[in-house]
């Protein structure tokens, strides 16, 4: 484990493992960002700064290509009321970068970044035309995982929800029931990863894709829950500061981009991503720890 601010740990890593792709996890999501904005600014954007610094410092003096997987997130985008929201059509990359949040503040400048270190360098290097640091950026919806709780989002009321109904437990839900966002679940999370990894370059006519599963309300999420555990008791108590977060992000994202340069598609929509794997998975989870 080390400090993703230790700017030696980082590099001594990078030269010492030869490592050819990073994908860079580590951030403060929003709601925890909101309750510290200095400690989110440290971590989400001069953490990110001294891994794209060192990155780029040991791959142009190795002469070699090291790839930058950044998770950016639909916190980037900030609509400025819910008409709008709803009226809106799926959001493209382009549309309302404009956010509410210091996390999503800090995500958009740190996609900037990247590809900033992506193009101002590629043009300065006269030495050798190949680029050194080759940053790959995913805007990623709410992400359920069954194995995991997250902590610290404002998307996490749909994780919550359906891990507390497994241990048999009621849930406050923080949103209102209509409240409408998108979503994919953890196995199609780290398929888009690997997915942008893989791809080459050439075939890239973005830095920064937009990648989604499905768009569901909190209410439809309950109701599925309910089908399952039935006796899961689901309430609402909607925080106004949270709700003003998820509102100002869109129903829905256009990944077409994403389709159509690297294939991406979704495995799991809603119907799958709960009967093939988040509640057998769940189940299988809490059965265990009985
Ligand atoms: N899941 C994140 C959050 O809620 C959004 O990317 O902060």
């Amino acid at each position: 484990m080390a400090d993703i601010l230790d700017k030696s740990v980082i590099e001594n890593l990078l030269k010492e493992h030869k490592i050819s792709a990073i994908f860079h996890l580590a951030a403060l999501l929003s709601s925890a960002a909101e309750k510290d904005p200095e400690r989110a600014h440290e971590v989400n954007v001069n953490g990110t700064m001294a891994l794209l610094s060192n990155t780029h410092r040991v791959a142009s003096s190795e002469k070699r290509v090291i790839k930058f997987i950044f998770p950016s997130s639909i916190a980037v985008y900030g609509i400025p009321n819910i008409d709008t929201k709803n009226r809106a059509k799926p959001v493209n990359e382009d549309e309302f970068n404009t956010p509410i949040t210091m996390y999503g503040i800090n995500k958009l400048y740190c996609e900037m970044l990247g590809e900033y270190y992506l193009k101002y360098y590629k043009s300065l290097n006269t030495e050798h035309s190949s680029l050194n640091l080759d940053f790959r950026c995913l805007r990623f919806p709410g992400i359920i995982s069954a194995l995991t709780v997250p902590s610290g989002g404002t998307s996490d009321y749909a994780p919550e929800m359906i891990h507390s109904a497994a241990q048999g437990k009621g849930y406050e839900t923080f949103v209102r029931p209509d409240t409408i966002i998108p979503f994919m679940v953890m196995p199609d999370a780290v398929k888009a990863l690997i997915q942008l990894n893989e791809v080459s370059r050439e075939k890239l006519t973005k830095n920064v894709y937009n990648v989604t599963a499905f768009s569901t309300t909190a209410g439809e999420i309950a109701d599925l829950v309910n089908k399952v555990f039935p006796d899961s008791a689901i309430s609402y108590k909607p925080d106004s500061n949270r709700q003003k977060i998820v509102d100002s992000w869109p129903s829905n994202i256009d990944d077409s981009a994403a389709r159509k340069d690297w294939g991406w598609i979704p495995d799991y929509d809603i119907q799958k991503a709960f009967n093939d794997y988040l509640i057998p998975e769940i189940q299988n989870r809490y059965n265990n720890e009985k």
